[in-house]
């Protein structure tokens, strides 16, 4: 298999999804905005490039000659003092330029992250529609993701086959790597559930080396 491009492979999922993909022997294009900002990330099999997941562009130069993409960008890293500097379209332009430029340079599989909030709960309503169980101060940034959800939804049967894999719950960086997990539907479960970065990777790297789900989006558990 041909090698993979991650946006925001500067980050926890990124580095996670980076080294699950070195660890299968697959080539990995790390895309970070600012290269110096990350002088570790730099590898045997690990091409450390500057890209921008809402320039189109820039998604389809960086990512051509791979078999597939991973977004993995969130534009905040949190804990935020709030979200007056978000711009509630980040996923949706994210979408736009993923889609228009993974299509352009022939990438026919893209992976992407998604948020817990958007889950439903058991009232069939988001999860983020819940005060209780999601913090209402996060609520912009849910419903900036949701958008980007809404707009691969929009997309039909594009030429990019995507998936969103949403953890369904807490997602734990220094958790190890059990490679185990399943895959749920759009229900949040019951109960608490936090997946570890690692095992989210091994998920990420399945749905690429032996795809499983197409234009949706599924939950993964622990
Ligand atoms: N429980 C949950 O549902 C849950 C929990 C955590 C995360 N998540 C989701 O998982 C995904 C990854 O989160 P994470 O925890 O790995 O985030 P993270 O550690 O904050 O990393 C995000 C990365 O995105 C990069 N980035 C920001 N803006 C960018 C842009 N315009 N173009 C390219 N890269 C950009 C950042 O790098 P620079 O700023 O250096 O460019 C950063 O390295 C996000 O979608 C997040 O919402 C879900």
């Amino acid at each position: 298999m041909g090698g993979i491009v991650v946006f925001g492979a500067g980050g926890r999922a990124g580095r996670a999804v980076t080294a699950e993909a070195r660890g299968r022997g697959l080539e990995v294009t790390a895309v970070v905005r600012d290269p110096a900002r990350y002088p570790d990330l730099a590898a045997e099999g690990v091409t450390v490039v500057r890209g921008d997941v809402t320039d189109a562009g820039a998604t389809g130069a960086v990512a051509r000659g791979r078999v597939a993409a991973v977004h993995a960008v969130s534009p905040f890293s949190g804990p935020e003092p709030g979200f007056d500097a978000l711009d509630p379209d980040f996923f949706v332009k994210a979408a736009d330029a993923l889609l228009d430029g993974l299509a352009e340079a022939g990438v026919g599989r893209l992976v992407a992250v998604g948020l817990f909030a958007d889950l439903l709960g058991t009232d069939g309503q988001p999860v983020m529609d819940d005060p209780v169980a999601f913090p209402a101060a996060i609520r912009p940034f849910a419903l900036a993701h949701t958008a980007g959800l809404a707009r691969l939804r929009a997309a039909g049967d594009g030429g990019v086959d995507w998936v969103v894999l949403t953890p369904g719950g807490g997602l734990e960086q220094d958790a190890p790597r059990t490679g185990r997990y399943r895959l749920g539907g759009e229900r949040a479960p019951g109960g608490a559930q936090v997946l570890s970065y690692a095992d989210l990777a091994v998920a990420v790297l399945d749905e690429i080396e032996t795809p499983t789900r197409h234009r949706t989006r599924v939950s993964v558990l622990s």
